[in-house]
């Protein structure tokens, strides 16, 4: 009896310690299935999956129909049955409702899952930059740059989460954001769709927007895979305009641009999107020691690189670094691309597949790309079900995820003057609204909004605020006096403008920037429009208080109307709820907490940034701009007192603890950015004059105090060393944050 037991027990031990030896992970489950279906595949199949097609090539004309967009069964079919294209991008012009998005990707699907030998799903990509904003009626937020002025991370990482969820609610698994890209350059017209010149707000929003869109498993139904962009260096052309030629030494490329991609892929952004330009004189697409031997081995990033629009394509008919279209696509998968988004034709397809019959590219290159293009389709959860969730259709655009975008324009419009507290404005009194941006809601969301340069005023929802509509809406329209007066370059009636400035207490003046996207934004000259500065002078010489309010995506210069103005108010690109943001300000039911994300600019030459070298900080070479970054005002004011830390020596591989008491000395309750900077005293290669290394937000009620904790390690004081190489090196530094500084000394 004993024994008959003693066999049960044994053979139970045996199974389940069988069954532990043989049990994969779901790790190493994916990774076989991904071989298994590798080993399937034939070239095409292989080449398929590493070309992405714009939607427009495989849907019929588009008609003047609004917001739908029909797929042409026949293209389709040649598409993923005859080219095995494995992805798709884009809007066809502009947004498309739900259901539309539902019924396409439900068709693409079906094909690429039920008529293809193997199976396989297609992933669809969009550029969901600030928000779905291709999609109709989406939850719209502030540009990144705005985004950027909020300094709070919580507002960020909700952004990528409701962003992901509507991404998913429209079927849609992929998107081509964040932007990493530092923005040192203010002339560049994708500054905006940056946060900003510094290097640590950049490298934490972007782990911050990352996480709220993949959360810890972006199979989850309202998570999506995001897009690290541009690799590398897209930020910093030399003459300001769009993808034109970057110069960026290799201490500065690995100093400030590197670091937000490495944290990102740290934070398991498993796609990246190559800079369409050249640094030092190399396309990016061609480059091997960006795309291979920095990002997947030195990096070890392990998912899919995706070329930008047309950019291979480009090394042969724009860079002329490839003498034919072919050597082009050989050139740039060699250099380490895994998907080409072509987009508008089979070329990529026909070119690749040609290369590896002839040798000229091998099929274990082919082999890589295709294996990490299949295992983010497997994170996504594609393999799983790769059809829309009509359940999420309902967590669309909700009033919650409203709340959240709204208090995301109000944390990020910065109060930059407010000469004898002008603001907040007396509601009772009479107000003159006037400017190129006061009554658009273009302007306050910028491109990537609803068609791509987010021009067609038509299209935008009507139940949405402009800045005149939000200001009628909260003090009355009985009380709002308004006249366009101006328009982005011309003056069309300065006397009207003028005679109803005359009948009102105050004039708001809302200057700025009409919308554009990436190259078309191209400008020569950063100072504002001089049609609006002469208007702005028209309006001055009534005496009336004026509140000036900017609505731009990069700090035009404004200095010449600066002085006269009583109140200055930056917009940024609120978003769609930009309006009633800035209404909720002027008025005083918010009070503004944003500070800013770059140094304004003071001269259309003063490019410096806030963490410039000593060298910058000298008598006529000072930093000079005409708000530095991290300047914001508030309706209440702020004590900063004993900063204190928590040892006067550090030693290799201990930690400093900083802490610093923060107080609302004013009469309002108000939110406020605390920011640590770190200043190195010396050091053998110069050193910035001061980094910021920590900010949080806090929100304090008049009287109120909060003690406030960081704690620094040794990798906050690394820098790039003379051999090119991160280094640590003893000596003495000091940490500012508010008007407080305290000095350590770092002992190795
Ligand atoms: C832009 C990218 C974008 C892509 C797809 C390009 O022109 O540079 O940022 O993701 O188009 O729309």
């Amino acid at each position: 009896m004993i024994k008959i037991w003693t066999m049960h027990v044994m053979l139970f031990v045996f199974l389940v310690v069988g069954q532990l030896v043989n049990a994969s992970t779901p790790e190493e489950e994916m990774e076989t299935n991904i071989q298994n279906l590798l080993q399937k595949m034939t070239v095409e199949e292989k080449v398929g999956q590493m070309t992405q097609i714009t939607l427009g090539v495989v849907s019929k004309e588009r008609g003047d129909e609004l917001f739908v967009n029909q797929l042409d069964m026949d293209k389709l079919k040649e598409a993923v049955l005859k080219y095995h294209i494995g992805s798709f991008l884009n809007t066809n012009g502009m947004a498309n409702t739900l259901e539309n998005w539902h019924e396409m990707i439900t068709t693409m699907q079906d094909i690429a899952t039920k008529e293809t030998r193997l199976g396989i799903p297609i992933i669809y990509g969009i550029d969901a930059i600030h928000g779905v904003n291709y999609t109709k009626d989406a939850t719209l937020f502030p540009q990144s740059i705005a985004m950027a002025a909020t300094r709070n991370l919580d507002l960020v990482r909700e952004e990528g989460r409701i962003t992901a969820l509507e991404c998913r609610a429209s079927g849609l698994p992929w998107n081509f954001n964040p932007v990493l890209g530092v923005g040192r350059e203010p002339l560049w017209p994708r500054f905006w769709e940056t946060y900003g010149e510094d290097l640590y707000l950049t490298c934490e929003l972007g782990r911050a927007y990352i996480e709220g869109q993949q959360g810890n498993d972006m199979s989850q139904k309202d998570r999506v895979a995001t897009c690290m962009k541009h690799y590398l260096g897209y930020s910093i052309p030399l003459n300001g305009q769009d993808r034109t030629p970057a110069w960026i030494p290799e201490r500065m490329l690995r100093e400030i641009f590197l670091p937000p991609f490495k944290d990102a892929v740290e934070a398991g952004s498993p796609t990246v999107m190559v800079n369409s330009g050249e640094i030092n004189g190399i396309p990016v697409h061609s480059s091997h020691y960006l795309l291979t031997d920095i990002l997947k081995k030195e990096l070890g990033f392990k998912g899919f690189i995706v070329s930008d629009w047309e950019d291979v394509k480009r090394l042969y008919d724009r860079d002329r670094v490839a003498t034919s279209p072919k050597e082009a696509v050989r050139m740039a998968v060699m250099a380490g691309l895994d998907m080409s988004m072509v987009p508008h034709d089979y070329s990529f397809f026909n070119y690749l597949v040609e290369l590896v019959k002839e040798g000229k590219v091998p099929e274990s290159r082919i082999n890589d790309a295709v294996e990490r293009i299949l295992r983010v389709k497997w994170q996504v959860g594609l393999f799983e079900n790769p059809y829309p969730d009509a359940s999420l259709k309902s967590a669309f655009a909700t009033e919650e995820s409203g709340k959240v975008c709204l208090e995301s324009a109000r944390e990020a419009i910065t109060l930059l003057k407010n000469r004898d507290q002008v603001l907040p404005l007396d509601k009772s009194k009479k107000v003159f609204v006037t400017g190129p941006t006061a009554n658009l809601l273009s302007v306050l969301n910028g491109g990537w909004t609803i068609t791509w340069e987010g021009k067609r005023e038509e299209l935008y929802p009507q139940e949405k605020n402009t800045i005149l509509e939000a200001i009628q809406s909260k003090v009355g329209s009985e009380n709002v006096l308004y006249e366009q007066g101006c328009s982005f370059e011309e003056i069309i009636d300065v006397q009207k403008a003028v005679r109803k400035a005359r009948e009102s207490d105050y004039v708001v003046l809302c200057l700025g920037e009409p919308t554009y996207c990436e190259s078309p934004g191209n400008i020569d000259d950063l100072s504002l429009y001089p049609a609006q500065l002469e208007f702005a002078k028209a309006i001055y010489k009534t005496g009336k208080p004026v509140v000036l309010v900017m609505v731009e995506g990069r700090p035009r210069v404004i200095t010449e109307i600066t002085q006269q103005a009583d109140g200055i108010i930056m917009a940024y690109l609120p978003g769609m709820d930009g309006g009633t943001a800035l209404a909720d300000i002027i008025f005083g039911d918010v009070n503004p907490s944003g500070k800013l994300p770059f140094s304004y600019p003071r001269t259309p030459n003063g490019f410096t940034t806030y963490d410039h070298k000593p060298l910058e900080s000298f008598d006529v070479n000072a930093y000079n701009p005409l708000y530095p970054f991290g300047h914001g005002l508030s309706y209440t004011t702020f004590a900063y007192s004993e900063l204190k830390l928590n040892k006067r020596t550090i030693k290799k591989g201990e930690t400093i603890e900083i802490a610093v008491t923060v107080t609302n000395s004013g009469q309002r309750a108000g939110k406020e950015a605390v920011e640590l900077y770190v200043t190195d005293l010396y050091g053998s290669v110069s050193r910035p004059v001061k980094q910021l290394k920590r900010f949080t937000k806090i929100d304090l009620k008049p009287g109120q105090s909060k003690t406030m904790q960081f704690t620094l390690n040794e990798q906050d004081l690394s820098f790039i060393g003379r051999e090119l190489k991160p280094v640590v090196e003893s000596g003495d530094f000091e940490i500012h944050i508010g008007d407080q500084t305290q000095s350590f000394e770092l002992v190795l």
